[in-house]
C-alpha cells in the first residue's frame, strides 16, 4: 500500500521541520518538502492520504525493555506478546526488546526456543530479545556467540535477586570480558542483593510487611554501590555496559561521573521512576502499595530524585526510557504478598503509555520535542542494534510511523487502557498529546481510537551490535 502522510510536522532526533512522508510498502519512500512539485503526482497515486495538519510525525516507539510471558515471583507476567505487543502499538510503540529468561543451572539456548514460541505469531509489532543470564558459566558464556548469530547481541546479568537470577562478581566480569572480545552488550540489574536480602528479613523479623517495605529494605545505596561496582568490572573487561531501570539520583550521579571519565556506559530510566514515588504510591495505605512493587524501588520525592532523573533525560546521562513492562494483576498475582512485601511479584505495567508520559516531559519544558524522540526511539533503536531500519523516519527504513495530536489529550486508567492488567499505575492521570494513528511496517495498526492491526503482522527483528560501541 502506498501512504502519504501529509501537512505534518516531522520530529527527528535532530529537530523538527515541515514534511510529507511517503510510505511504499513497508518503507519509508521520501521524504518531500510541502509544496514541492512531486507531490501532486504522489497524492493522486497514493492510496491512502493522512491529514497530519497540526500534528507531529514521529518514528515508532521504541521499547527494550519488556517481560512478556515472564515467569517470575510465583507467577507469570499478565500480558501474552498477543495483548501486551497490540498494547504497545495503542500507544505508539512499534518495536519492543523482550528479555528470553535463563535459571542458573539450566541450558541457556533452550530459553530462545521458549520465546520464539511465545512471540512468533503472537506481536502486533515487530520484536527482538534480549537474554538474561543468570549464574554465568561455561555453558552460558558458550551460548553468549550461539546467540549472536541468532540476533540476540545484548545480555542482562543480575547484581540482584540471589537464588533467582544473581550473577556474582567473578561470573559477572568473565561475561564482560566475553562480551569486551563480541561486541556484545552487557545490560545490568544493579541492586546489592546480598545486602538487600538482610535488610528484607530483618524488616520482616520487626514485623514490617506492608508493600511500602519493599522501598525502605532497596535504599539508594544499594543501588549507588552495585552501579559503581558493575562500571569498575565493565572498565576492568573494557567492555560497554547499559544499566537498566535506574531509580536513585545517587546511582545515576555515579554513571554520570563514569560518563565524563570517557567509560562508554549508558544508563535507562522508565516513567514509574519519574513519575511515582516512595511516599505516595508505595506506602499507599493498606495493600495499595503492591500495585507499585518493582525493582529497583519507587524512589523518595522528599529527596528528589524524580527531578534529577529528568535533568539526567536532558543531559544525556540517562540515555533511553524503556517501560520495564512486567504486569502482575491485583488479583491472585500482586495478592502472593498480601502478609509479606517480599513476595509481592515485582513489576509495573507501562507498555502502552510511555511514549504519551515522556511526551508530557515536554509539555513541561523538561526535555525537548526532539529529545523527546531520541529517548523513546533513536537510541534504543541505535544501543540495541535496530538503526535505521527502526528509531526514524528516513528513505529506506521500515515504514514504523506515529501521528501524534499535540493538542488531544490522553487518559490513563484501567477502563481505558489495552494491558491485560487489571489496575492502572496512573490512574486518572490526564496527559496533554494523543496517538492519532500508528503505522507499524506500512500498515496502520491504530486509526482514530480503532485497532487494525493483528497478531501475526510483528516479525523477529535479527539485532546488529549496539552502534554505541567504540
Ligand atoms: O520489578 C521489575 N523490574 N521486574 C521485572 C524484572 C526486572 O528486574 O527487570
Ligand atoms: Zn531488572
Ligand atoms: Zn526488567
Amino acid at each position: 500500500m502506498t501512504i502519504l502522510i501529509r501537512g505534518g510536522t516531522v520530529v527527528s532526533a535532530a529537530g523538527a521541520s515541515p514534511m510529507d512522508v511517503v510510505i511504499d510498502g513497508e518503507k519509508v519512500a521520501a521524504l518531500v518538502a510541502p509544496g514541492s512539485e512531486v507531490l501532486g503526482s504522489l497524492a493522486e497515486s497514493a492510496e491512502r492520504v493522512i491529514d497530519a495538519t497540526g500534528r507531529y510525525v514521529v518514528p515508532g516507539g521504541v521499547d527494550g525493555h519488556t517481560h512478556m510471558e515472564m515467569p517470575f515471583g510465583g507467577t507469570t507476567a499478565s500480558d501474552t506478546f498477543e495483548t501486551g505487543s497490540r498494547a504497545a502499538a495503542w500507544g505508539g510503540t512499534t518495536t519492543i526488546v523482550d528479555f528470553i529468561v535463563h535459571r542458573s543451572g539450566e541450558p541457556v539456548l533452550d530459553g530462545i526456543a521458549a520465546w520464539h514460541d511465545k512471540a512468533d505469531g503472537n506481536c502486533a509489532i515487530d520484536f527482538g530479545f534480549h537474554q538474561i543470564l543468570s549464574g554465568v558459566d561455561d555453558d552460558a558464556l558458550k551460548a553468549m556467540d550461539e546467540l549472536m548469530r541468532e540476533g540476540v547481541t545484548s545480555f542482562k546479568l543480575f547484581m540482584g535477586y540471589p537464588g533467582v537470577f544473581f550473577s556474582d562478581d567473578g561470573q559477572i566480569l568473565r561475561t564482560m570480558q566475553a562480551a569486551a572480545d563480541s561486541g556484545a552488550l552487557v545490560m545490568m540489574h544493579a541492586e546489592n542483593g546480598i545486602a538487600i536480602d538482610v535488610l528484607v528479613a530483618q524488616a520482616l523479623a520487626r514485623g514490617q510487611r506492608a508493600p511500602g517495605y519493599h522501598g525502605t529494605t532497596r535504599p539508594w545505596e544499594t543501588e549507588e554501590e552495585a552501579t559503581h561496582r558493575a562500571i569498575m568490572l565493565a572498565r576492568i573487561a573494557g567492555a560497554p555496559l547499559y544499566i537498566v531501570h535506574m531509580s536513585a539520583k545517587q546511582a545515576v550521579a555515579t554513571l554520570a561521573r563514569a560518563r565524563d571519565e570517557g567509560l562508554n556506559v549508558f544508563g535507562e530510566t522508565c516513567p514509574q521512576y519519574l513519575y511515582l514515588s516512595l511516599e505516595e504510591h508505595l506506602f499507599a495505605p493498606g495493600f495499595e502499595g503492591a500495585k507499585y512493587v518493582c525493582s529497583t524501588p519507587l524512589r523518595s520525592r522528599a529527596e528528589g530524585h524524580q527531578d534529577e532523573l529528568w535533568n539526567y533525560l536532558r543531559t544525556n546521562d540517562l540515555s533511553v526510557v524503556s517501560t520495564d513492562h512486567c504486569p502482575f494483576c491485583m488479583k491472585e498475582q500482586k495478592e502472593l504478598g498480601v502478609d509479606d512485601f517480599s513476595r509481592i511479584p515485582n513489576g509495573i505495567g507501562g507498555v502502552e503509555h510511555r511514549m504519551d508520559l515522556i511526551y508530557q516531559g515536554v509539555v513541561d519544558g523538561r526535555i525537548s520535542l526532539a529529545r523527546w524522540v531520541e529517548l523513546c526511539a533513536t537510541t534504543p533503536a541505535r544501543m540495541f542494534g535496530l538503526y535505521p531500519q527502526k528509531g526514524a523516519i528516513l528513505a529506506g527504513a521500515d515504514a514504523d510511523v506515529v501521528v501524534y495530536d499535540p493538542a488531544g489529550t490522553t487518559t490513563i486508567g484501567v477502563d481505558t487502557h489495552h494491558m491485560r492488567l487489571d489496575y492502572s499505575a496512573y490512574e486518572g492521570t490526564v496527559v496533554a498529546g494523543h496517538v492519532d494513528t500508528v503505522i507499524s511496517r506500512g500498515r496502520v495498526v491504530v486509526d482514530d481510537g480503532a485497532y487494525l492491526g493483528s497478531k501475526s503482522h510483528g516479525r523477529f527483528l535479527r539485532r546488529g551490535l549496539s552502534q554505541y560501541l567504540l
